[in-house]
């Protein structure tokens, strides 16, 4: 039977070490949130990392016979590809290129190598366990040279690309010293999917200025292979949230937590740790917020969870000192003995705690300065089943193209950003619901099913039409 092998840098589970243990724990992100819950659909594989280096040998064997009954095939990552190639090519030089944080983007010739031989590395984990007829689908930008590296392996498999994060602009995607192999190795895949239109729109233009080829329809034609490139947007798994939120033991959690919280309207933000998540900006709005609408003091409090993500890497490290510097500023600049302006976790949580603190959120802020697609948002409309509540979204977040009755801001616009908390805290009721409503039936009809089948249908069209040409 064909089977579907997804890949992707990071496993659904990742892997730590408590103690002499190893403990299994659901990964967070994006990638792995949203399609942990289909991958083992029908006879599916996931190839991946699993988040540690691990050494022994009989570690290594104990994971992959875990692993291997859910479907995973670990990659083993050692010390230095993980600080070559997951820091530092993935993190510290894609990503602040691809978010448009150039002026954090490192350029090192041993970096780049590093990320060569990881990308080779799961390629040979695929050539194990491909067969005809497989169909492979590869995911974002820590692995942009496989598609091509397959394809060298084996011309004829059914090669699908996502990208979860923005595809960078022309004028950013250019500074990138091997620009032109990246591109290459996309161009292995069959079709490439991005979350927005303007993601496509900037890889074709970059296909285009450096590879000198031009598009009909997002379709590229590399050699004489055609290429299918497309946006689709991720949705989320709506009925796992939807009835996540309808649990007994989720309503317990709330009548708990808000009777912690006292009787405030909550403001809820939740994010990995990230420079592109706008997170300090955010603060920044939220004490201006309580210094012009002192009538507020003591009535609202913002519930921030800052999931600890990539802490070796320089940026990310400076940018916590500075999160906790701001929330104990506004902490203390404004807390009263019987109110706290802020709750700040940083940590990350399980299901059940995030479903009630969607449900219990007046208002959730969701304001990166760049985001790719950001599922946060979507999970809080879909676990909002009296559909009371308010979403305020960055115009910057992919999200943001199809959630339009949320309230858009610029998060670089502190003014309507502080103007947008109080129209939120304000809101009439039948107003929210009317609004949420609306984005309810698009991310229950566009959901993560819809998304994985329109995938699939759009990279079998593209195997056609190649077929049609032979
Ligand atoms: N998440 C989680 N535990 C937490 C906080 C977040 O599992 O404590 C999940 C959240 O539910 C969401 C994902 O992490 O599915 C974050 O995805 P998003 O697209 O918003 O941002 P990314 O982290 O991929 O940039
Ligand atoms: C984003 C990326 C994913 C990544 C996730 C978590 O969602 O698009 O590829 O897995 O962040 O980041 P991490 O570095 O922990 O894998």
């Amino acid at each position: 039977m064909p089977k579907t092998i997804i890949v992707s840098n990071r496993l659904p589970i990742k892997i730590q070490r408590e103690e002499d243990k190893l403990s299994y724990k659901p990964s967070e992100g994006g990638l792995a949130t949203g399609l942990g819950s289909i991958y083992k659909e029908g006879d599916n594989i996931w190839i991946g990392w699993p988040g540690l280096a691990i050494q022994k040998t009989k570690e290594k064997e104990e994971i992959v016979e875990r692993l291997t009954e859910e479907n995973m095939k670990p990659v083993f990552l050692n010390t230095s590809e993980i600080e070559d190639f997951y820091e530092g090519f993935s993190n510290e030089t894609l990503w602040p290129n691809f978010h448009y944080f150039n002026q954090y983007a490192v350029y090192e010739e041993h970096l780049w190598l590093a990320y060569k031989k990881v990308n080779r590395k799961f390629a040979k984990a695929i050539e194990e366990v491909l067969e005809e007829g497989d169909t492979l689908w590869i995911h974002d930008y820590q692995l942009l040279l496989l598609p091509q590296m397959v394809r060298d392996i084996n011309a004829q498999t059914s090669i699908g690309f996502f990208l979860h994060i923005p595809f960078p602009s022309f004028e950013s995607f250019r500074l990138l010293p091997w620009r032109r192999e990246l591109l290459n190795g996309m161009m292995g895949a069959d079709f490439l999917g991005f979350h927005t239109y303007d993601d496509m729109r900037h890889f074709l233009s970059s296909v285009n200025r450096l590879a000198g080829i031009g598009n009909s329809n997002g379709q590229i034609n590399v050699g004489n292979r055609p290429v299918l490139a497309d946006a689709l947007p991720m949705g989320i798994d709506y009925d796992k949230y939807a009835s996540a939120a309808a649990l007994p033991d989720t309503l317990d959690r709330e009548v708990r937590y808000r009777t912690s919280l006292g009787d405030v309207k909550l403001i809820l933000t939740i994010d990995r740790l990230d420079y592109s998540k706008g997170i300090p900006q955010r603060l920044l709005a939220f004490e201006q917020f309580l210094e012009e609408n002192e009538d507020f003091q003591g009535k609202v409090s913002l519930l921030m969870v800052v999931v600890p993500s990539r802490d070796k890497v320089p940026k990310y490290a400076q940018l916590k000192e500075e999160i906790d510097l701001l929330v104990g500023r506004i902490n203390g600049r404004f807390g009263k003995m019987n109110w706290m302006p802020i709750h700040y976790f940083y940590r990350s949580f399980p299901l059940n705690a995030l479903s009630a603190f969607y449900r219990m959120a007046h208002v959730a802020l969701v304001t990166p300065m760049r985001d790719g697609m950001n599922l946060v948002c979507k999970e809080f409309i879909a676990s909002k089943l009296d559909k009371k509540g308010v979403l305020i979204l960055s115009e910057m977040a992919g999200a943001s193209k199809e959630l339009s009755d949320a309230i858009l801001i610029n998060p670089n616009d502190i003014r309507q950003l502080v103007a947008a908390i109080k129209e939120a805290l304000t809101m009439p009721e039948d107003e929210q619901q009317r609004r949420m409503h609306i984005m309810q039936e698009s991310l229950k009809r566009y959901n993560i099913h819809a998304w994985v089948n329109l995938f699939m249908k759009r990279l079998a069209f593209i195997k056609k039409e190649q077929e049609n040409l032979q």
